[in-house]
C-alpha cells in the first residue's frame, strides 16, 4: 500500500469525524508511525507502507477519530520548547500555559526559589528550571498517574527539578518546604457547568487535573490562603486562570492581602495569569 493512499485516507476520516486541523494531525500520525514526513510522498509518490505497522496505524486513526487526544497517540508534545511525554492520567500541556512561564520569568530575579503547586507533567517546573539562572523547583502533585510522568519528564530534560508527591491541600505539606520567592499553580479550574460542556478530547484527560468545584475556585481559594505562608516578604503568587475568571481570582487574592495584584493577557488577548505580591 502507497503511503500516499495512506495519508489521504487518514486525512479523509480524522475531516469527516469533525478533525479540526486534520491535515496536520494527519501528517503527524503517518511520521509517528512510519518515520516519514507527508512532503516527502509528494516527491516521492511511491513509497510504501511497512504492512506490519498498518493495523497499529489504523487503529490510531479510529481512536483519534473517536475524540482520543493525538498528544495520547503519540506519547510525546512540546511545551516551551521541550519535550514532554504524556498519555492517560495526565493532562496535555497547552499554549496557554507559556504564558504563565513567561510571566513567572519576568518576574523573577537571579537563583529565585520556586513551588510549582499541582504540576502534572511538570511542564511549568522544567521550563522555568531551564530558563531561570539558578533556579531551585519544587514541583508538588498527588496524582500517582501524573507523577510517574512528572518524573519521567524531568529525567528526559536532564532537569533538576525535584519532584514532590502530595495533595497541595494538606496543611502538613507546608512545613516540608522552605520560604519560595514564587509560587506558581495551574490548578484544576473548571466549574460544575464547564464540566458538563467538555470539549470531546478534554473529556479523555483526568477530571482530577479539571474540576475545580462548582464556580471552579476552590483551589485559587485554597492555595491562596494556605501557601502565602511559604512565601518570602515580597514573594509572589501566580495562577494560571480560565476564561473569564482573571476578575475572580484578583479579587481572591486581594482578600487574602497580596498587593500590586495584575492580570496577563495570553496571545489570543485572554486575560490568562493573575499574580500578586505578598508582604
Ligand atoms: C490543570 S492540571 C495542570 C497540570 C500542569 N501544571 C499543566 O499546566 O499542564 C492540574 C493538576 O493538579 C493535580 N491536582 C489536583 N488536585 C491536587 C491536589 N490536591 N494536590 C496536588 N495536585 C493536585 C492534578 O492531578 C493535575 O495534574
Amino acid at each position: 500500500m502507497r503511503l500516499l493512499d495512506l495519508h489521504l485516507r487518514a486525512k479523509g476520516v480524522l475531516k469527516s469525524a469533525g478533525v479540526e486541523d486534520y491535515a496536520f494531525e494527519a501528517g503527524l500520525l503517518l511520521e509517528h508511525f512510519f518515520g516519514i514526513k507527508p512532503y516527502r510522498l509528494a516527491v516521492n509518490a511511491e513509497i510504501c507502507a511497512d504492512e506490519e505497522i498498518v493495523p497499529s496505524f489504523e487503529r490510531a486513526l479510529e481512536k483519534r477519530a473517536g475524540g482520543y487526544p493525538l498528544q495520547y497517540i503519540l506519547g510525546k508534545w512540546e511545551f516551551y520548547g521541550l519535550p514532554f511525554y504524556v498519555g492517560e492520567g495526565v493532562l496535555i500541556p497547552r499554549p496557554d500555559t507559556e504564558t504563565l512561564v513567561e510571566a513567572a520569568m519576568e518576574l523573577s530575579g537571579e537563583n529565585p526559589m520556586i513551588i510549582d503547586l499541582c504540576s502534572g507533567s511538570g511542564c511549568i517546573a522544567v521550563a522555568l528550571e531551564k530558563n531561570i539562572k539558578g533556579a531551585k523547583v519544587f514541583a508538588v502533585e498527588f496524582s500517582k498517574a501524573a507523577f510517574s510522568y512528572l518524573e519521567r519528564n524531568i529525567e528526559l530534560n536532564s532537569s533538576k527539578v525535584v519532584p514532590v508527591l502530595g495533595d497541595v491541600l494538606d496543611e502538613e505539606l507546608l512545613d516540608g518546604f522552605e520560604a519560595a520567592d514564587m509560587i506558581v499553580s495551574n490548578p484544576p479550574y473548571l466549574s460544575d457547568e464547564d464540566m458538563q460542556n467538555l470539549q470531546r478530547e478534554v473529556g479523555f484527560e483526568p477530571e482530577t487535573a479539571l474540576f475545580g468545584g462548582g464556580d471552579g475556585m476552590d483551589f485559587y481559594r485554597r492555595i491562596s490562603a494556605l501557601w502565602k505562608k511559604k512565601l518570602k516578604s515580597g514573594g509572589h503568587m501566580l495562577f494560571e486562570v480560565g476564561i473569564g475568571q482573571a476578575g475572580q481570582v484578583c479579587n481572591i487574592l486581594k482578600s487574602e492581602g497580596f498587593s500590586e495584584i495584575e492580570a496577563k493577557k495570553d496571545l489570543n488577548g485572554i486575560a490568562r495569569v493573575v499574580f500578586g505580591k505578598y508582604l
